[in-house]
């Protein structure tokens, strides 16, 4: 978008928080037009900035009517922020969709699989000494944020990011994997329906590799698998960690690691550290799956940093911070984040700078 574009959306997010302070309390004063009037506009700059078009007016004036009902609990939940660290909802391009809408095509419930109890690992490693912040972005190991579409494929973008970061931190270079494979040649997972990320890891350790992007591009749509896909990057093996978060700690701490959540309250995120709001507890309730490439604190509040794949303009330039270190109020984590996740092996060459340098 425009600076332009961004100064005048700007510019009627205020007025219309204004405007919600000012018309707060019930009165039969309250201008409802006018409310309605500003509101339209505002719907409109934003339709222009997400290049969003309607097929006919009843489309129009429905997606319009879900705007405003967003519009109106967005505003609601930012005015109970608590501090400026707190995470912050705003009007992104899933603003026309309503909650029920945006289950149907992004949080699918993932299905969990008993199999992986076997690769369940304590981390044997010494983690007494983790430092205090990682970013794995930092260290030229995580690729650029991508957009799954129409496509529920977010699994097989957080197993090409986990891959991609062994990969640089094992022999050097980053080259960006191909989702679009997982998703057409997996026998295990459901393409654009949804997977997880284990059998998907288990499909690259079986046929010995996968391509990379460039070689076999993302098409947003289920296609059939093509047998000459490359095998560029391979792994070794798959583990998963044992649920604690110290166990988490310690595996970030080396490598990227794809987790699965329950992303239910996270629509409208736009940055800020996430608490939980609206996810569930539950670790068997998860509907994103996705991958931990850091962590760090701000204001007293510890988080995990998240790549998602929800394209660029979501969240934090396409990042999720979430809570972590909280208390047993969260059995596994916040909305369940420490309850499955899981890191690809990679066997080490002896000429690798990052590893000794992260070790
Ligand atoms: C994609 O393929 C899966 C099976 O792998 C199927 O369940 C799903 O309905 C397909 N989705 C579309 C949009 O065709
Ligand atoms: C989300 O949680 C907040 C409280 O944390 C609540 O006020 C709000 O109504 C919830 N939203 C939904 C859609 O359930
Ligand atoms: C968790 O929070 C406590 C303070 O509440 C802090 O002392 C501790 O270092 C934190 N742990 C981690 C792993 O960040």
């Amino acid at each position: 978008m425009s600076l332009k574009m961004t100064k005048l959306f700007l510019l009627f997010l205020v007025l219309v928080s204004f405007t919600c302070l000012s018309f707060a309390f019930p009165s039969d004063k309250l201008d409802r037009f006018s409310w309605e009037e500003e509101v339209l506009q505002l719907f409109q700059v934003w339709q222009k900035e997400h290049g969003r078009e309607y097929s006919n007016p009843e489309e129009k004036g429905k997606r319009f009517h879900i705007f405003q009902r967003n519009l109106r609990y967005i505003n609601e939940m930012n005015a109970k922020r608590k501090s400026g660290t707190q995470h912050r909802l705003g009007l992104n391009k899933f603003a026309d969709m309503s909650p029920e809408e945006f289950a149907e095509t992004h949080l699918k419930e993932i299905e969990m699989l008993s199999n992986m109890e076997s690769r369940k690992i304590q981390d044997d490693d010494d983690c007494g000494n983790h430092p205090v912040s990682v970013d794995w972005r930092e260290k030229g190991a995580v690729t650029e944020v991508r957009d799954q579409g129409e496509c529920q494929s977010h699994w097989a973008f957080s197993v090409t990011g986990a891959i991609e970061g062994i990969n640089k931190i094992v022999t050097g270079d980053l080259v960006t994997l191909s989702a679009q494979e997982l998703v057409d040649c997996d026998p295990a997972s459901h393409g654009c329906a949804g997977g997880f990320y284990f059998n998907a890891f288990g499909y690259v350790i079986d046929k010995g590799g996968i391509d990379t992007e460039a070689n076999y591009p993302y098409t947003a749509k289920n296609g059939s698998c093509r047998v000459n896909a490359n095998k560029v990057v391979s792994i070794d093996n798959l583990l998963v960690v044992d649920g604690t978060e110290e166990g988490l700690l310690c595996r970030v701490s080396k490598q990227p690691v794809s987790v699965s959540i329950d992303a239910t309250g996270l629509q409208f995120y736009s940055g800020g550290v996430y608490g939980g709001d609206n996810c569930s507890k539950n670790s068997r309730s998860a509907t994103l799956v996705c991958l931990i490439v850091g962590y760090g604190s701000v204001g007293g509040e510890d988080y995990w940093i998240v790549k998602n794949s929800w394209g660029k303009e979501w969240g934090e330039n396409g990042y999720l911070l979430i809570k972590r270190n909280v208390s047993e109020e969260w059995p596994y984590g916040v909305c369940a984040i420490n309850a499955a996740a899981g890191y690809p092996i990679k066997e080490v060459s002896s000429s690798s700078p990052l590893l000794s340098a992260a070790i």
